[in-house]
């Protein structure tokens, strides 16, 4: 998370995320937010909101005033979020005008301290309103706030069609998450290859079959294709090294990971979260990719540990256990 300290009508603010994302304006010391804010932040950003932090609001003496150039400066109409301690502040800025000046405001609250005075409500009127109670599970205050900003101000949709940029293909392909896999086999010396994959997929249960799918533009093509055998190594949370590793062009991969071998020869990463060694069942050639079928002779799992994600480009993490 990177922090940018720029002024916005004429008040120092810090920002993280991309400024092309739909604003969320927190206003405020941001600890009244909530305990760890900072966690927060990055939740709205991983959510593709971008944040601006006026922390210093309410020590300003004139704060409704400043509050609403402020808002006339930003380009787009923010989401706006609060601690209700810092209504007085920002009730009067959005009087009269508010929807115009912000797409939603959303206030958090100590438990019991939820209600709106009918005054403030008047002088929020035509704004849409959530009250967020802020409480010792910052997961749930977080997600409330998420599905909120998703109904009241939605992320512009992107849109892809047949022979245009490929990249916003790549982007909505990306938002399917995955985990991540190490895929190996052994090359006709007897060596062992792998690469990361994250188009592994279950195929079918009787028989047992699975799929991953290899770039034509692989070193590794010809071995793959004409491999007997192969393995699927999926990777834990603490093996985002591992998957790094197999992902760049490196003399031997293998040089600093443990591994094994079971039947047929196909590298076994040790600790893996899941491995599964497969006879080549089937090789279809599909466009720039082969998707290569494989049938499970064996595999092993460890239950007990969280897998690693990958989602829109970036390795994640579960956020629940
Ligand atoms: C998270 C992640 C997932 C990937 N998934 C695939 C995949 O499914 N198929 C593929 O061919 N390459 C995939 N790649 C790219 C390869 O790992 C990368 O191009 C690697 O350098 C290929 O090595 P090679 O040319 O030696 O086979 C992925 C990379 C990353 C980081």
């Amino acid at each position: 998370m990177t922090a940018s300290p720029p002024r916005i009508g004429g008040l120092d603010v810090e920002s993280w995320g991309d400024p092309e994302d739909p604003i969320v304006l927190l206003i405020g010391a941001p600890e009244r937010l909530s305990g760890d804010w900072r966690r927060s932040v990055r939740a709205l950003v991983e959510a593709g909101r971008h944040v601006v932090l006026a922390a210093d609001f309410d020590q300003t003496e004139d704060g409704p005033a400043a509050l609403r150039r402020l808002l006339t400066e930003i380009p787009s109409r923010p989401a706006i979020v609060c601690a209700d301690e810092t209504l007085p502040v920002v009730a009067p800025a959005l009087a009269v005008t508010g929807p115009a000046l912000a797409s939603c405001l959303v206030i958090v609250a100590a438990e019991g301290q939820g209600a709106l005075s009918p005054e403030v409500e008047t002088l929020l009127a035509g704004v849409p309103i959530q009250v967020v109670l802020r409480g010792d599970d910052a997961e749930a205050e977080n997600a409330a706030l998420l599905g909120f900003l998703e109904r009241q101000a939605p992320r512009e949709a992107m849109l892809y069609q047949a022979g245009s940029d490929p990249r916003t293909l790549r982007d909505a392909l990306g938002c399917f998450a995955t985990g991540v896999t190490v895929v190996t086999t052994l090359d006709e010396a007897g060596q062992p290859v792998g690469l990361t994959a994250n188009s592994f997929s279950s195929v079918s249960l009787d028989p047992p079959l699975i799929l991953f799918c290899l770039a034509r533009s692989s070193t590794n093509v010809e071995r793959f294709r004409q491999a007997e055998h192969f393995a699927i190594n999926v990777l834990h949370i603490g093996q985002q090294p591992t998957s790094g590793v197999f992902a760049r062009s490196q003399a031997d991969r293998f040089q600093d990971v443990a591994w094994e071998t079971w039947d047929t020869g196909a590298p076994i990463l040790s600790g893996a979260l899941a491995s599964f060694e497969c006879g080549t069942e089937q090789i279809v050639e599909a466009g720039d990719h082969l998707v290569i079928i494989g049938r499970v002779k064996r595999a092993r799992f460890e239950p007990r540990r969280d897998p690693l994600l990958y989602f829109r480009g970036k390795y994640r993490r579960l956020h629940f256990s």
